[in-house]
Parts: structure tokens; C-alpha cells; sequence
């Protein structure tokens, strides 16, 4: 039986992908980093969508509190993954930051902090948790999957430090991919705008002026983006991609 473990997966996209995965017949690994409570919920209502047999029910499932950000709880986040269930065939990057500064003054975006945290969520975390998952992810012929973002893309983002930030994750995913074959196939997904808490502070008036730019008149829904990375997790001729998931939006 397969598994797969989903960083930032208590909400938004990553929920919405382990609901997808749990659908699928995966065993999963949630990771979270602050709210116990909503990552116990989750966990609670897979065995019931769940596809597997269901006697295991509730052991099929499980949720690790891990900071992204910190380099050893990374490495633990494997090493517990692995003590439970011992093994990994998919690992869904999802973990990122931003705040909100848009892309109208250099002044708004030269927070050095700011830079520095977006570099460590956007473009290390993903690299230490490859490294972390490797040895693993080999013996499985497995699947490492990052989320990226429309704004890697294009020079509209919530900030200069994300657009540029995610870019870079963009090219590591596809050095990645280029360093992990044979055994291991790495892609990314790069959803437009998601209706997740993360945009709760984005201003009313970009969500606007983003909503009228996509082709299609819509928010990408989380669903969408989850069936790209179930698609990623099975296709065994893919890999060193960046598909673009945004209602036409950079079109
Ligand atoms: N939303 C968008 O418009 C959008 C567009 C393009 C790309 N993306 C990308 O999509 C990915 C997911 O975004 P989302 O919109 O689903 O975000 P979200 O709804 O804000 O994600 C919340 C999840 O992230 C967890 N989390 C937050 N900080 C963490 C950390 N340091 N370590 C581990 N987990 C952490 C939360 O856990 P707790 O609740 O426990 O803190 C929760 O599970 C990100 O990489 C983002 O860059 C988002």
C-alpha cells in the first residue's frame, strides 16, 4: 500500500490533496505546523472517504507537527514517517510563506527579513526535505512533488521576495529532477490564485483584478490542483515539469 506524506497538509491545497490521496487508497502522512486541533479533525474523517480496507481504519493515517522552516524538523518529519509506516512512494512539497507587498514599490519589497524567510520556506525547506526523502523515495521508484506558484512565472505576486523566490523553486524542482533520475521523478504545480487563509490579507481589490485576468473568470479551485499532483504521483513518464494550474490567468 502506498504512502504519501503532504507537508502543509491541514488546510488549503494540501487538505484538499490528502482528502484526494486518502480517496486513492494512499496511507498518509499529514504535516502541519501550529494547529493541532484542525490537524486531528482532518485525520478523524479519512478513514470514512478512505478506499483501503478498513480494518487498519485509522491507523492508515497520521499527523506530524513539523516547522517547514527548521531544517531539523525536516529531517525528522521523514525519520517519523518512516518509523510508522516504513516507507514513502510520494512526497507533496507544499510548504510555503509570503506577505502580502505587491509589485508596485522596490521600497515595499527590500525587507531583508522577508527575503530571507521566503528563500528558507520556498526554495531551502523543499531541498532539505528531497535530501531527507531520497534514500527512500529510491527504493520505491517514488514521486517528489513541489507547489510553486503562477507568481514564479510571471511578474505578478504578492510580493518581489515570493515571485522570485518561487521562480527558484521552479528551477530546483527541475534540477532536481534532472539529479534524482532514474529511480525518482520530481515535478511541480503552479496554481494561480486558491481561496485558502493564505490570501486572507491579500487586498480585496487584487484578488479582484487577479479574478478578471484569468480567461476562464474563476479561482482555481484546490481540487484542481490536487488532481495535478495525484497525476504527477502516477504517471511514470513524467518528470522535471511545471504545470500551470490558473484558470488562464498567465495565458
Ligand atoms: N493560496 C494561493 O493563492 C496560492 C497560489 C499559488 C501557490 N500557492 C502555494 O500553495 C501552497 C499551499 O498554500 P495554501 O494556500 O494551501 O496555504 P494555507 O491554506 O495557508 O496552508 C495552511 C497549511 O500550511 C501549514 N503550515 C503553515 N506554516 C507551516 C510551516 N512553517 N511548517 C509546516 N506547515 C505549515 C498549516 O499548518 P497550521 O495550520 O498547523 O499552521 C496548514 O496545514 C504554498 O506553497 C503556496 O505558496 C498558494
Amino acid at each position: 500500500m502506498s504512502v504519501a506524506l503532504i507537508t502543509a497538509g491541514s488546510a488549503g491545497l494540501g487538505a484538499a490533496t490528502v482528502r484526494l490521496f486518502a480517496k486513492n487508497g494512499f496511507r498518509i502522512i499529514v504535516n502541519y505546523a501550529n494547529n493541532d486541533q484542525r490537524a486531528n479533525k482532518l485525520i478523524e474523517e479519512l478513514p470514512a472517504i478512505s478506499t483501503l480496507p478498513q480494518d487498519g481504519g485509522r491507523s492508515n493515517f497520521i499527523a506530524i507537527k513539523a516547522d517547514l522552516g527548521n531544517r531539523d524538523d525536516v529531517n525528522r518529519l521523514v525519520r517519523e514517517s518512516i518509523d510508522k509506516f516504513g516507507r514513502l512512494d510520494v512526497v507533496f512539497s507544499n510548504g510555503g510563506w509570503t506577505r502580502y507587498r505587491g509589485m508596485d514599490s522596490i521600497d515595499d519589497n527590500a525587507y531583508e527579513e522577508e527575503w530571507d524567510r521566503s528563500f528558507n520556506m520556498n526554495v531551502k525547506s523543499h531541498l532539505w526535505l528531497m535530501q531527507a526523502a531520497k534514500k527512500h523515495l529510491d527504493e520505491t521508484e517514488g514521486a517528489f512533488i513541489t507547489t510553486a506558484s503562477t507568481a514564479g512565472i510571471s511578474i505578478s505576486a504578492s510580493s518581489l521576495a515570493y515571485a522570485v523566490t518561487k521562480a527558484a523553486q521552479i528551477h530546483l524542482a527541475k534540477a532536481l529532477a534532472s539529479m534524482a533520475a532514474p529511480k525518482i521523478r520530481v515535478n511541480s504545480v503552479s496554481p494561480g490564485l486558491l481561496m485558502t487563509e493564505w490570501i486572507d490579507d491579500f487586498p480585496k481589490e487584487s484578488k479582484e483584478t487577479h479574478l478578471q485576468k484569468t480567461k476562464l473568470k474563476r479561482f482555481v479551485a484546490v481540487e484542481d490542483v490536487a488532481e495535478q499532483v495525484l497525476t504527477f504521483a502516477r504517471n511514470k513518464s513524467m518528470t522535471g515539469l511545471n504545470v500551470v494550474v490558473d484558470a488562464g490567468f498567465t495565458l
